[in-house]
């Protein structure tokens, strides 16, 4: 794993502090509506306040094709300054240059500033080093907290970070401690739980997680793929008929490793995805051909209970059913609910991450139950493929 620095390793008193934050957040009609990163990244920014820093937080927000008003930051001032105690927050309308250099020349120690989204410039997702360094002088010393973009090469996360003397703050350092102990070092057996719709978009996860783990648990439409191909009916259900073979292959290099897959006993079907609509549980078996798998049953949901209760530390990324229209958030909860008894009993350590599966930790009420949930969506699926995260590598020492 790689070593880096952290807050302890930087002289920050009265330095100007480049924090690259991911104020990424959802926002619905104008109001921010799920706090979580901004909240996560309070520690870090009250950290360096206490030592006196100058700080200058940066970040990208949407997928902005350069200047657009609607993917401003402005908006995110206010809930950053209630995030750290109500401190103000000074606004620079450009990222870099005149209008940039005036906003932080005139910060005080113990004072912090917003830059405007990153992506307004090209140059940002590019990895521009002239970009990077007029990013560059803006601060003395820079720090990234943002484990959730780690997995973009673009100039705030890559080439700043060898610009200036660097750092992770204390959300990455957290992030970093917790998800690298649990692949790395993590007590046995380990259960890996990988839900969502396409294998597709997992095969490299799935190829990389069977040899990290000791028994590995497959749920959402990704499921069906494998019953399909193990021969079993699938009705409507999504399936990506033409990954049977990848599909295959998984399963058999899983027993080779020694990796048990657990895959659905039965499943909740229904003709058509709309809430409330009228459901029938059958074996796997048995899925009519007009019907569509929408969750896995109550026998799977013992099977998956009973493994958890067998293992010390789960992985746990996607949902196992069609979550966000019920009934078929069931398994997902019951399952979520199973998770944080165990982890609150203290046989479980317990690492999750990834928009839908954060969601459905909240929808099941036991997000502050498990003993990490990651902020990441995208650089958490590339950490479970075993990747090496540019902005993490950035800041490695080693
Ligand atoms: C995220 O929300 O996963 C990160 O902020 C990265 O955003 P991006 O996928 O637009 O690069």
């Amino acid at each position: 794993m790689t070593r880096f620095r952290t807050l302890d390793d930087l002289d920050v008193a009265r330095k100007r502090v480049l924090l690259r934050a991911d104020l990424n957040v959802p926002v619905k009609d104008g109001e921010v509506s799920d706090a979580t990163r901004i909240e996560r990244l309070a520690p870090t920014i009250e950290a360096l306040l206490a030592r006196e820093a100058r700080v200058v937080v940066m970040s990208h927000f949407g997928r902005p094709k350069g200047p657009d008003p609607k993917q401003s930051l402005r908006p995110l001032v206010e809930p950053l300054s209630r995030a750290i105690g109500g401190r103000k927050v000074s606004f620079a309308a450009d990222c870099i240059g005149p209008e940039a250099k005036r906003v932080v020349a005139a910060l005080r120690p113990g004072e912090v500033a917003l830059l405007e989204n990153l992506r307004f410039h090209k140059e940002e997702e590019a990895n521009d080093p002239g970009f990077a360094r007029a990013l560059a002088e803006l601060g003395d010393v820079y720090v990234d907290d943002a484990f959730s973009a780690a997995h973009r090469a673009h100039a705030s996360i890559e080439a700043l970070a060898h610009l200036l003397p660097a750092a992770a703050g204390k959300l990455m350092q957290a992030e970093l401690d917790a998800l690298g102990r649990a692949l790395e070092s993590p007590e046995h057996p380990v259960i890996g739980l990988i839900g969502g719709s396409k294998i597709s978009t997992k095969i490299d996860l799935l190829k990389f997680i069977i040899t990290k783990v000791d028994r590995l648990a497959i749920g959402g439409a990704m499921a069906n793929t494998f019953l399909y191909a193990q021969g079993k009916p699938v009705g409507r259900s999504l399936c990506e008929n033409d990954l049977a073979d990848t599909a295959r292959d998984i399963l058999k290099a899983a027993e080779a490793r020694g990796c048990t897959m657990i895959l659905p006993e039965d499943a909740v079907t229904a003709e058509k995805l709309e809430p409330g609509v009228m459901t029938r549980t059958v074996g796997v078996n048995a899925v009519p051909t007009n019907a569509m798998i929408l969750d896995v049953g109550p026998q799977t949901v013992a099977s998956l209970a009973a493994a958890l209760g067998e293992c010390r530390t789960l992985i746990w990324n996607g949902p196992i059913g069609a979550f966000e229209t019920p009934p078929f958030d069931r398994a997902t909860i019951a399952v979520a609910r199973k998770v944080a008894e165990l982890t609150r009993a203290g046989r479980l350590t317990s690492v999750a991450g990834g928009g839908d599966t954060v969601a459905a930790l909240a929808a099941a009420g036991v997000t502050d139950d498990l003993t990490y949930v990651s902020t990441a969506g995208g650089a958490f699926l590339e950490w479970l493929e075993g990747k090496e995260l540019p902005g993490v590598a950035a800041l490695g020492v080693t």
